[in-house]
């Protein structure tokens, strides 16, 4: 069964086909970074119009790099929230023609299910039930997989979202948008120890805030001179990334030792932090449990994720009407799911 994905919700116009929702046929991510880069973050009306230029493009690249046509298919997946309005409404009107125009079903996606599913498309799919960490620029969810569909949300950011943590300290410490891969890169010539910023545990809960640690971040930048500020710059980056990457990974671990799970997933822009993969790694294999990380190019915003969720979708005969919107600040428990530990 193929599945065209299309995705929209933020800054990457994407589409896909995926066979058997495990399988990437294509995979086409067309990056509106440069023309945000100049503005130090997303803009909404900008990213629209850029969506609108770069879609039917992106689709038709999607469909030749997959050796397929419009016939082949058997359903059009696309990303209905969370995320920019203007954004999703490019991706869901136009999912909507063309499964119209072609007599296909229109599987409307939860863009954080659909972070979720990038761990299927690198086979062995992580068994159920498995802990997955969610981690993007607009979201922090640490959830409960237990079956297709069938999540328990745990916990979630109570500020901050990690994502938005790294863009927003990057732009103090004076790094080029998008924060998190340029604090990353910063990092590598730092001292992860040179300064202590503050975790915020929580004890007794599964959720997280990282607004506090931008805070101190700041503050402390601030009374730095700006040759300081230059020469301190990886040792910032690699402190404040460590603050931010122990307690993802120790709320992680915990809450899957608590849950009696033995397998770790994480998703997202931020799964993508070297740091995080290879600690995560580093204390899973101490405690026994397996970890699943989808490479590089699937944790940030691609629409074969989005094709995966929705065959799984499919299979369960989940389909959308026509009347399907887009939905700006749609959450994971929009799919029926219960909350709570
Ligand atoms: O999932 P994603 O591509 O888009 C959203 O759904 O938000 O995540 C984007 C976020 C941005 O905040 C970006 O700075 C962060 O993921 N990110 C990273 C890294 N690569 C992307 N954060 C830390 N380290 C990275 N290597
Ligand atoms: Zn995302």
């Amino acid at each position: 069964m193929l599945i065209l994905g299309i995705e929209t919700s933020c800054d990457e116009t994407a589409a896909a086909v995926v066979a058997e929702g495990q399988v990437i046929r294509s995979n086409v991510v067309a990056s509106q970074i440069d023309v945000h880069r100049a503005f130090g973050g997303v803009v909404p009306e900008l990213a629209s119009r850029q969506h609108i230029e770069a879609l039917a493009p992106v689709i038709a690249q999607a469909l030749v790099e997959a050796q397929v046509t419009f016939t082949d298919l058997d359903g059009i997946a696309v990303t209905y929230g969370p995320g920019l309005v203007g954004s999703l409404l490019v991706g869901v009107c136009t999912a909507k023609a063309l499964a119209w125009a072609r007599g296909l079903p229109l599987i409307g996606v939860n863009h954080l299910e659909g972070h979720l599913y990038s761990n299927f498309l690198t086979p062995p799919a992580p068994p159920f039930p498995f802990v997955c960490l969610i981690a993007s620029g607009g979201h922090t969810d640490l959830v409960l997989v237990r079956d297709h569909g069938v999540y328990d949300l745990l916990g979630r950011t109570r500020d901050d979202a990690a994502g938005e943590a790294f863009d927003k300290v990057g732009r103090v410490l004076g790094l080029p948008y998008p924060g998190g891969p340029a604090i990353d890169r910063a990092a590598q010539t730092g001292e992860a120890t040179a300064f202590n910023f503050p975790r915020a545990w929580l004890e007794g809960s599964w959720e997280f805030s990282f607004s506090g640690l931008k805070t101190a971040v700041a503050r402390l930048v601030e009374t730095l001179s700006p040759a300081e500020r230059e020469a301190r710059r990886a040792d910032l980056a690699a402190s404040f990334q460590q603050a931010v990457v122990e307690v993802l990974v120790e709320k992680t671990v915990g809450a899957a030792q608590e849950m009696g799970v033995k397998h770790l997933a994480i998703c997202g822009g931020v799964a993508g932090n070297s740091l995080l993969r290879s600690q995560l790694q580093a204390r899973a294999a101490e405690l026994g449990l397996r970890v699943s990380q989808p490479p590089l190019s699937l944790c940030t915003d691609n629409a074969a994720m989005i094709a995966s969720a929705g065959y799984f979708h499919l299979q369960r005969g989940r389909v959308s009407d026509w009347d399907l919107e887009a939905v700006a600040t749609l959450e994971l428990a929009a799919e029926g799911i219960h909350s709570g530990p």
